[in-house]
């Protein structure tokens, strides 16, 4: 194995018990963190990267993205941004054009968009199907998602397809379509929202998830009040993604759960939607993490960089806050954060999973919001960027 020697780091992040450190250093030996410390104690390495001072934090850790999808919907975009609301309508759009592509024509689309968010520091990201919404083409998504992420999730509850009755559809996202992916996903989805699945209906397709051994996710409160964060901590899902209405009682719940509330600035900024009460879950007490969303609907960007921007500039949160919810959080989010090789932190026995900024510290991605800041990039010990 290969051990590399970062030293100069201005600004280490380590959401670890070395909390933040200046004029420090960092070794990595194969796939792992192996040693930090100062600068001047760092131990002999096969090689050296001087990073002139740069500040270091762990790599984005995106916990929400929908990559499986073909063509684009900058119409739409348009026609909202000339006042019309967003409505979940344009999803079917998408479905038309995922069915249409071809294979390779998907995995390709995928792959740009994943290299996309490696340029931008993102060394995880968790992807899901939900443009499909037929067996065939749920199986599809599913199967090249799992060729680009260890974490896919099947989302063939996003809406009701045209031509089917909501029950029967849910019977066989419950069913045939959920035998079909299974073995290319870890992680089971539902829009519980008005014009998607109603709590019922949401609850009947996260029972089968469980059943069929994956853990839970619910995309929740995104449109108005509703019932999605509170069956989320129900059910024990790992997240509950969008929150932008949350009530007094859904923050406490959260709060008081394991069920990390998955926020995701660049939708809110995309579709003019309230941003979710970030400074009242933080304060709550509550697991908050930062995701892209990217998807052709709502939110077509893989830039981590600019969420955690956004989450300062609009939603009150601190730098670190920000930074932390779109690595820790995020990794809590997928319940990467603990076991064989974790990821989120860099900590000894940590993957080494890391960026380097082209700035001195991370409040550089907040100060200067939209500059390209990513020097570059390793993900498990390898440098991808
Ligand atoms: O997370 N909320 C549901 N799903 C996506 C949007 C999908 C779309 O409009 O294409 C989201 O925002």
């Amino acid at each position: 194995m290969t051990s590399t020697a970062f030293t100069n780091i201005g600004e280490l992040t380590t959401n670890g018990d070395d909390g933040v450190l200046g004029d420090a250093a960092l070794v990595i030996d194969g796939d792992r963190v192996a040693w930090i410390g100062p600068t001047v104690l760092a131990p002999a390495a096969d090689r050296g990267v001087d990073v002139g001072g740069r500040a270091v934090l762990p790599g984005w850790v995106d916990s929400h993205t929908h990559l499986a999808f073909a063509g684009d919907r900058s119409t739409e975009f348009a026609a909202r941004m000339a006042g019309e609301p967003y409505a979940a309508g344009g999803i079917k759009v998408s479905v038309e054009r995922t069915r249409a592509a071809s294979t390779e024509e998907l995995r390709g689309l995928m792959a740009e968009r994943v290299r996309a968010a490696n340029l931008g520091g993102t060394t995880w990201l968790e992807t899901k199907t939900g443009y499909g919404l037929d067996v065939e083409t749920e199986e599809r998504s599913a199967r090249l998602a799992a060729e680009i992420s260890d974490d896919v999730t099947y989302l063939g509850a996003h809406v009701v397809p045209d031509g089917w009755h909501a029950d029967d559809y849910v019977g066989l996202v419950t069913g045939h379509m959920l035998d079909a992916v299974r073995p290319h996903v870890n992680w089971m989805d539902v829009f519980c929202e008005r014009g998607a699945f109603d709590v019922e209906q949401s609850r009947v397709v996260l029972q089968a998830g469980r059943e069929a051994g994956l853990g839970l996710r619910v995309h929740g409160n995104q449109l108005g009040p509703g019932p999605g964060a509170k069956l989320a901590v129900e059910l024990g899902a790992a997240s509950v993604d969008h929150c932008n209405f949350l009530d007094d009682e859904d923050i406490d719940l959260l709060a008081a759960s394991a069920t990390v509330a998955t926020l995701l600035p660049a939708c809110d900024l995309s579709t003019r939607q309230p941003f979710p009460p970030a400074r009242a879950l933080l304060d709550a007490g509550s697991t908050v993490a930062l995701a892209s969303n990217c998807n052709p609907g709502t939110s077509y960007t893989t830039s981590m960089a600019f969420c955690v921007a956004t989450a300062v500039l609009q939603m009150r949160m601190t730098v670190e806050e920000a930074v932390w919810s779109a690595t820790m959080g995020g990794a809590i989010a997928l319940r990467r954060h603990e076991g064989e090789l974790p990821i989120g932190a860099l900590a000894p026995g940590s993957r080494a999973d890391l960026q380097v900024l082209d700035a001195p510290s991370v409040t550089h991605l907040a100060y200067r919001p939209g500059m390209q800041l990513t020097h570059s990039v390793w993900q498990a010990g390898r440098r991808i960027v």
